[in-house]
This record gives structure tokens, sequence and C-alpha cells, in this order.
């Protein structure tokens, strides 16, 4: 079994050094980039779009997870493609043809995700689960980093776990990840931990390490205690 992945959402980090930052964060442990795409409709926040993520990719060539909060998001596929996207994840409600714009996600070579929010049911995603590689449940209503946890959604977890059964999808949450709450989704089925400002707290490298280290632990301290 692999350890929890652990995906630092760089819309915490220091915009003004964001290459750095990235450089950084994966040098004390991250294991994916979670890329926090914003467009002032689907969300009210706008972060940055394809050029950023363009300017940044060749500063690490670890995974850059790219979590599209935009609607349409089907006209921008390519783009998001093209400027080194990894996995690419749409959000159920951003659109009417969810099944389309995840075969064309998968059509442009990328791995195909998609996002419910606190309040979407795992129902969403029953009639597309052989589309998908990575399902991202919100435990945050999405806009902002620093937001309280949902502890409603941990029972969406299991359920999606249990939805999803032996295929290759992964599990991933977003919003409010601490070494708190970290535990209860890795214990519900989730294998992949987004944070942002739980991750970047302290500014520096070293806190970086540390924050990053006592999520992945706790996360991991619930698994192992699961098995017994
Ligand atoms: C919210 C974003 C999250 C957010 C996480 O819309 O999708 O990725 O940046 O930030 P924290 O970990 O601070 O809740
Ligand atoms: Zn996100």
């Amino acid at each position: 079994m692999t350890g929890t992945i652990i995906a630092p959402s760089v819309l915490s980090a220091d915009f003004s050094r964001l290459g750095d930052e990235v450089e950084t964060v994966i040098a004390a442990g991250a294991d994916w980039i979670h890329l926090d795409v914003m467009d002032g409709h689907f969300v009210p926040n706008i972060s940055f779009g394809p050029p950023v993520i363009k300017a940044i990719r060749n500063r690490t060539g670890k995974v850059f997870d790219c979590h599209l909060m935009i609607a349409p998001a089907d006209p921008y596929l390519v783009a998001f493609a093209e400027a080194g996207c990894d996995i690419i994840t749409v959000h159920a409600e951003a659109g009417p043809h969810l099944d389309r714009s995840l075969q064309a996600i998968r059509g442009l070579g990328k791995k195909a995700g998609v996002s419910l929010n606190p309040s979407t049911p795992e129902s969403a995603i029953e009639h597309v689960l052989d589309r998908l590689d990575l399902v991202l449940l919100m435990t945050v209503n999405p806009g902002f980093g620093g937001q309280k946890f949902i502890p409603a959604v941990v029972e969406k977890v299991r359920r999606v776990k249990a939805l999803i059964g032996g295929r290759p999808i992964h599990i991933e949450i977003d919003g409010g990840i601490t070494p708190a709450t970290a535990p209860l989704v890795a214990a519900a089925g989730a294998n992949v931990l987004v944070a942002g400002s739980a991750v970047f707290k302290g500014g520096t490298a070293e806190a970086y390490r540390a924050n990053i280290a006592a999520i992945r632990e706790a996360a991991d301290g619930a698994l192992a205690r699961d098995a017994g």
C-alpha cells in the first residue's frame, strides 16, 4: 500500500515567488502540486490560468494537479493540457456534459478528474466512473484557502470509496485539511490530500517540511490504526 499523497495548493503560496515556492515545497516533501484555477464566475474569486501554469511547469517534474473551478471548462481544456497539467479536474456542477468533458481530457492524453462541491451527491458520478482517474471531494465551498473543514463530507468520502470499488481511481480531498482533519478523511478512504494554508504557513522551507510531514503522519497513522 503506497502512503498518502500530499498535494499542496499553491493558492496559499507567495505568488510574487511562485516558481521558487514550487521548488521549495517539492524539496520539502510534496508529492504533487495542486493548482487552483478560479474564474470569478463559477467561484467568487479569480486566481490564475494557463500562462502561469506554463511559466512554472519547468520548475519540477512532479504531477501538476489542476483543479478547474471555471464554467464553462470545455473551451479551455486544450490550453490547460498544453500548459503542462498532468491531471485536469472539472467540476460536475460546471456544465451539462460531464461525460464529454472527461472524454476530452483523456483524449488530450491527460488524467481525468471530477470535483464535487460539498452539497453535490456522489450520484453525480455513478455513470462516469469508467471515465475517471480521480474524484476530488470538496470539504469547503470552493473559492478560497483557509476555510473551515465541513465534517459532513466525511460520510460522502466513505460512500464514494464504496462506489469506486476496486477501480484505480484516486480519492482526493480539498479544503481545510490539517493534521487534525487528515485522519478523518484518510480513514474514510481518501488517498490524496490537498492542503494550502496548513502547508504554506510559516513561509520557510523548514516550516513546509514540518507541515507536510505532520499531515502525512496524521493520515498514515489513521490508516495504520485501521489496519490493526
Ligand atoms: C478552494 C481550493 C482549495 C484551497 C485549499 O477553492 O480548491 O484547494 O486552496 O486551501 P486550504 O487547504 O487552506 O483549505
Ligand atoms: Zn483545489
